[in-house]
């Protein structure tokens, strides 16, 4: 039996092609508001059921009580708030409609709100508790920063799913990877997030897994990440050419995971392994500093983050991973718990070192990076 979706119902909120027109003529005028390219991410998440159990922008109960505890007000586990901000402008522009229209930064519509309630919030409070910062070096707090002050809730019902055109044949609902999994037979599934090109680390953390599952769902994050992340188009070549050359086809299937990166560290590990359960993957994949950013979380405060709920509070297996390395007298990669080797025998390069050398046009070593995949991103930053 296919494993349940968190909170127990697979949420479906969009509106079904045929039945568009009607439904967008029977709304009438309603006032318009432009939401922002995570929020652009949410109202889709939350619409193809990868969010469930919600099905709208958190209401202050929950927003608190998920700053707090973790959990929506009825105590199912949820990490992070989802949530739609507005200005006191758009406030008073909304006034008192019970429904909204909402559309992107280019005024493509996206989607109806039905207004719930609206409340003012200290985003500084919200940075601490699910950043563990303040600090403007933090993304998601210059995110923070720079929204409204107020959160509208409200169930929301995707009309127009954003474009794109990128990774279209990429693009599985939870609905159709659990439909996918069911007729390829597979019974235990690893997801693996990433918002990095896959390299020998990773993929040394996927196959490990590998050997214990029925197949991998490779599930980059496509939705928005920080500037200086390697691009989704670029980083989907890389899967293409790793999975053609190294993963067995018959194990692993590659699908976008639509979401926008919070760099919330362990928090956003919590969620990452929700939704993934959501899409029917009954194993996920956690390494070292999972969604983490700079020095602001601890190596593996992602894993001990688990710890503090029942394992069937959060159902889906976390396959927890030490840092891996190549280790030059194993000849192979490796992690502190398989090799007895010093760390001078132990090879590795930090992001910022491999982009350095992607700039120089160098390619990265065998021992960091496949050399089809290395030589795709140095092509992509001599912008061939
Ligand atoms: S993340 O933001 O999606 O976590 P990234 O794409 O770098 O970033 O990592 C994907 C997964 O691989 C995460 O679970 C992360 O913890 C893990 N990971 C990345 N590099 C290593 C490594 N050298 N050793 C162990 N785990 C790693």
């Amino acid at each position: 039996m296919a494993i349940k979706p968190h909170g127990g119902i697979l949420v479906n909120r969009l509106i079904k092609d045929e039945e568009k027109e009607e439904f967008i003529s029977s709304l009438g005028p309603l006032p318009v508001k432009n939401v922002n390219q995570r929020e652009v991410c949410d109202i889709e998440m939350i619409a193809v059921g990868a969010f469930s159990p919600l099905e709208g922008f958190m209401g202050r109960d929950d927003y608190e009580s998920v700053l707090d505890f973790m959990r929506l007000q009825n105590g199912v586990v949820w990490p992070l708030p989802i949530t739609l901000s507005a200005t006191e402008e758009e406030i008073k522009e909304i006034g008192s409609s019970e429904r909204i229209l909402l559309k992107d930064e280019r005024s493509n519509l996206l989607a109806l709100l039905e207004v719930g309630e609206i409340f003012k919030v200290d985003k500084e409070v919200e940075a601490g508790k699910c950043l563990k910062t303040t600090s403007d070096e933090h993304p998601g707090v210059r995110y923070l920063k720079s929204i409204g002050d107020y959160y509208i809730s409200g169930k929301v019902t995707l009309i127009n799913r954003p474009r794109r055109p990128d990774f279209e044949r990429y693009l599985l609902d939870p609905k159709e990877t659990r439909f996918l999994f069911k007729r390829k037979g597979w019974k235990k599934i690893v997801a693996f997030q990433t918002r990095n090109p896959i390299h020998r680390a990773h993929e040394y953390l996927i196959k490990c897994a590998l050997e214990i599952v029925d197949a991998v769902l490779i599930h980059p994050l496509v939705g928005e990440t920080k500037s200086d992340d390697i691009p989704a188009h670029v980083r989907m070549k890389c899967y293409e050419v790793l999975l053609d050359n190294y993963f067995p086809k018959t194990r692993s299937t590659l699908s976008v995971f639509p979401a926008a990166m919070r760099y919330a560290g362990p928090r956003e590990a919590i969620l990452h392994a929700i939704a993934r359960k959501n899409y029917g993957c009954t194993h996920f994949i956690v390494g070292r500093d999972h969604a983490g950013v700079g020095n602001f979380y601890g190596t593996y405060d992602a894993h001990y983050i688990f710890d503090e709920f029942e394992r069937d509070e959060i159902d889906i297996e976390p396959l927890f991973f030490e840092h891996s390395f190549y280790c030059r007298k194993c000849g192979s990669m490796a992690s502190i718990k398989t090799c007895p080797h010093p760390s001078e025998d132990h090879f590795f390069l930090s992001g910022t070192k491999v982009r350095k050398m992607l700039r120089e046009g160098k390619l990265p070593p065998p021992e960091m990076t496949r050399p089809e995949v290395a030589e795709i991103l140095v092509r992509e930053y001599r912008g061939e």
